[in-house]
């Protein structure tokens, strides 16, 4: 499921801090993720024991959309190779992958979900 991201860092004290809006919270549901268009990336969102979290939507392996991939537990396995990464740290479980996925910050508060975007935007 991809969903269109809504820029809204100028919200109170989201701007200091350039998280951007990606999802409500109930669009990120137990065990599921989606992908999000940010900038010029996707990102994956995902949520496990009501974590939420936030890593790179492309495989650093050879590409892959993650998004088409399965998540269990912790493990985000790639569609195409099958690497494992953890999606609470980005790291490489299982391979053939190498590289660790991307992470970033993730806020939740009062319904909504905002990733913290500095390194995308590069700012
Ligand atoms: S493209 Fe992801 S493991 Fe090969």
């Amino acid at each position: 499921m991809t969903i269109q991201t809504e820029n809204l860092q100028s919200e109170g004290n989201m701007e200091e801090n350039k998280y951007t809006f990606v999802a409500s919270s109930d669009s990120v549901k137990e065990g599921e993720m989606i992908d999000v268009p940010l900038g010029t990336e996707t990102v994956v969102v995902a949520r496990v024991d009501g974590a939420v979290f936030a890593v790179d939507g492309i495989c650093t392996h050879a590409y892959s959309e993650m998004v088409d991939g399965e998540l269990e537990d912790h493990c985000l396995y790639c569609p195409l190779h099958f690497a494992c990464f953890d999606i609470r740290d980005g790291s490489v479980l299982e391979g053939p992958a190498v590289t660790p996925l991307s992470v970033y910050d993730v806020l939740e508060q009062e319904g909504s979900i905002w990733i913290k975007a500095l390194d995308i935007y590069g700012e």
